[in-house]
């Protein structure tokens, strides 16, 4: 390879968090940072690709050279990713999308006149699963998996039920993962497993997108 093994390949990643509306001036979300998925637009993005990076809301600047598009819910997160995903070479799913969503959002702020507020939650669609059973699919499809327990167990899991070509496998907990800087993965695919030691985001980032450029060409 030459120093730029993803030129002319388009490369789209979801990162950060989603928020789920309840109100007008109300959400539920998570701690999701957007750094991983920020740092692979980057390190996709020095290898030569087209990189689309479909953000929830952080606070992180767009990586030079990279398209965004910005989204708020998970249902507005799966429309812009499955619009960008079709017929791209690698989509990866970095973000931490919420599970569920209040079953309906209210049209006015809820007031506090109740002692107890019970809030109905419906499951968000899988946008991943979605991606990889696109008629136009991705030629990989990427996911993330983070685990307090049995992590390659869980991950294998998700590899398999959500159809994908590799899963990062991450142990959340001992200040790893979620907000920081380091993190610790291992790259688990149908055949093969490789753990990358704890590094930074961006070392990590550019460790898997140099895998990812490998295993593209291997199937071309
Ligand atoms: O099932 P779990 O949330 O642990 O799976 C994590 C992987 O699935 C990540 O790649 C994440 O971006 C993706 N995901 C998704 N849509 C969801 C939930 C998770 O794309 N609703």
């Amino acid at each position: 390879f030459g120093p730029q093994p993803l030129l002319g390949r388009q490369v789209v990643i979801t990162a950060g968090p989603t928020r789920e509306p309840l109100d007008p001036v109300r959400y539920l979300s998570n701690h999701s940072s957007g750094k991983m998925g920020f740092a692979l637009a980057e390190a996709a993005k020095a290898l030569g690709a087209e990189v689309t990076l479909v953000s929830g809301p952080v606070s992180l600047a767009t990586p030079a050279g990279v398209s965004r598009l910005d989204v708020e819910s998970a249902l507005q997160m799966r429309d812009a990713a499955l619009g960008a995903a079709a017929g791209c070479d690698i989509f990866i799913g970095c973000a931490a999308v919420a599970d569920y969503r209040p079953a309906s959002s209210q049209p006015q702020k809820i007031k506090k006149s109740q002692d107890k507020l019970t809030v109905e939650m419906v499951k968000n669609p899988d946008i991943i699963s979605e991606v990889a059973a696109l008629a136009a699919r991705p030629r990989l499809v990427v996911g993330f998996a983070a685990e307090t327990q049995d992590v390659e167990h869980y991950a294998r899991d998700k590899l398999q039920r959500k159809g994908l070509d590799l899963i990062a496998a991450n142990a959340v907990g001992d200040g790893l993962a979620f907000g920081q800087d380091d993190n610790q993965l291992t790259l688990i695919t149908p055949d093969r497993q490789l753990p990358l030691p704890r590094a930074s985001k961006r070392d990590l980032a550019r460790q898997l997108m140099a895998e990812l450029a490998t295993l593209l060409s291997e199937k071309a």
